[in-house]
């Protein structure tokens, strides 16, 4: 497939992460700094866009754990890769029927796209969040990392096994203009960084979120030092199965992956057990990873459709049914998604997890 070189910077052959970092997130060219691409006019819906439902799930879920926490003085949430803000919006508002928890609480936004984050500053409009760059200045009260879809959007690295020798796959640009996908002989840490996981040994193609894990290195840090949990969302699978799982989708359909470089998103399918194993491996406490339809049905998102229902039209009724089906029919998003959570308290009945 003919192509550019726009996204080649300074070398013709890069591994498929940084490949797919430059695709995504050029500060000139790249998808998430150059369009919104969520919703029904961008490229695809999340579940904080589908329905408001879905947010206050999870807005009451963190109240719950900040009681858990033993109700402290100073809280800390921090939102990786808010998107356009959907979020924190109904967190803000959910937050304003618990008082001591709205006064308790501090938000903050880890955003890397620039122009997501003058989205979100305008559709927040709070004086009293903060964006960051890192959690240096997140000093005193426990934390809660959330994020929805984060870690699908964080680009992964590919090998394959080959007679026991694991090489890494890097896209080259050639001299027709075509990328073609080559095989390099993996580097001394990154074999020693894969073999580290119980999850991925047997398998002849792997597939390692290393940038997801740097990020996940700090949050941890934060975690042990400050004391709280990490909430993560996201579609991906439990048992690795030598699949690639990298794909593309413009204005909600499947794209090659290809194809519109810069212009459609390009994500791949989380590997829960890896997850675990890297917190584990971390010090933390791991819970059973469950769905979205059981998380969202455990923490009541259906008595409050009923409630909420009872004043509406029988349009507006329909319309969020119909967003709820989208969130909770395992056809759909109900059992692709799952809720992961890592934390290093003692308590593990945690609400929603039953
Ligand atoms: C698929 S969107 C999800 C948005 C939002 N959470 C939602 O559910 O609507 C991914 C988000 O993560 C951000 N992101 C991806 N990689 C990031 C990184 N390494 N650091 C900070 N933000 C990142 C993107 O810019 C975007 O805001």
């Amino acid at each position: 497939m003919k192509s550019d070189s726009k996204f080649f910077k300074n070398s013709n052959s890069m591994p498929v992460d940084r490949f797919f970092q430059n695709v995504l997130y050029d500060k000139k060219n790249g998808y998430y700094n150059t369009k919104n691409p969520l919703g029904a006019k961008g490229d695809f819906i999340t579940a904080p866009k589908i329905s408001n439902l879905f947010s206050e799930m999870i807005a009451v879920w963190m109240v719950s754990i900040w009681e858990i926490f033993g109700k402290p003085k100073n809280l800390n949430i921090i939102e990786l890769g808010p998107g356009d803000g959907s979020f924190i919006k109904v967190l803000l508002q959910v937050s304003k029927r618990f008082p001591e928890f709205d006064i308790a609480k501090k938000i903050y936004l880890f955003e890397k796209s620039k122009f997501l984050k003058q989205k979100q500053k305008r559709n927040i409009n709070n004086k009293n969040i903060v964006w960051v760059k890192n959690f240096d200045n997140i000093k005193k009260g426990p934390v809660i990392f959330f994020g929805n879809e984060f870690f699908d959007a964080i680009p992964i690295k590919q090998f394959k096994r080959e007679r026991k020798i694991l090489f890494e796959k890097y896209y080259t640009f050639q001299r027709n203009f075509e990328i073609k996908e080559t095989f390099k002989k993996a580097s001394k840490q990154d074999i020693k960084m894969i073999n580290s996981y119980k999850i991925l040994k047997g398998l002849n193609f792997i597939e390692f979120p290393k940038i997801g894990i740097n990020e996940l290195n700090k949050i941890v840090k934060k975690i042990l030092s400050l004391n709280g949990c990490i909430l993560i969302i996201d579609y991906g699978y439990i048992k690795p199965n030598n699949l690639d799982t990298i794909q593309s989708v413009i204005k909600h359909k499947k794209n090659h992956i290809m194809k519109n470089l810069g212009k459609a998103d390009i994500t791949s399918h989380v590997n829960f057990s890896l997850l675990k194993e890297f917190f584990l491996k971390n010090s933390l406490i791991v819970n059973k990873t469950i769905t979205q339809k059981d998380f969202l049905e455990n923490m009541g998102i259906k008595n409050r459709a009923e409630i909420i229902s009872k004043k509406m039209s029988f349009r507006e009724k329909s319309d969020l049914y119909l967003r709820l089906k989208r969130l909770l029919s395992p056809k759909l998003m109900g059992n692709l998604f799952k809720v992961f959570l890592a934390h290093n308290l003692k308590e593990t009945n945690y609400h929603g997890f039953k």
